[in-house]
């Protein structure tokens, strides 16, 4: 039964890489300061994606912010370094958020 259900969780996750990716985001504690359509401590993702969408380089840049932390884009909060995320995640949720808008 309960491998039923993980094959049905994980054909489910495979087929919307976006489930996966929130997933992601989720495991990894973003979601406690952003959501993907509203502000909370952090921009939404959509906004985010809107920002960025003619910026060739922003997922590079984004990784990069997403493990070191940033501060001064986007108000007075800052978003401390994420050091629980490898640098092949960073990229994956990077992607992940400019691809939201
Ligand atoms: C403690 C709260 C907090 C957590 C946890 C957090 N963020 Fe943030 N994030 C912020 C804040 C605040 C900003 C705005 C910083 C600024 O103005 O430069 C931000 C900004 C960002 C930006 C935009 C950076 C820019 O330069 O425009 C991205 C992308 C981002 N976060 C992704 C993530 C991801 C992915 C995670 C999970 C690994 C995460 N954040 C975890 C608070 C958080």
């Amino acid at each position: 039964m309960k491998r039923a259900l993980f094959v049905a969780a994980f054909g489910l996750a495979a087929a919307a890489p976006a489930f996966a990716d929130l997933a992601l985001a989720t495991s990894k504690n973003c979601m406690s300061c952003h959501a993907v359509d509203r502000k909370i401590l952090g921009p939404s993702f959509k906004e985010i994606a809107a920002k960025y969408k003619d910026n060739k380089g922003a997922a590079d840049t984004l990784a990069t912010k997403i493990i070191k932390g940033g501060s001064g884009v986007w108000g007075a909060v800052s978003m401390p370094a994420n050091n629980q995320v490898s640098e092949a995640d960073a990229k994956k949720l990077a992607a992940w958020v400019l691809s939201t808008k």
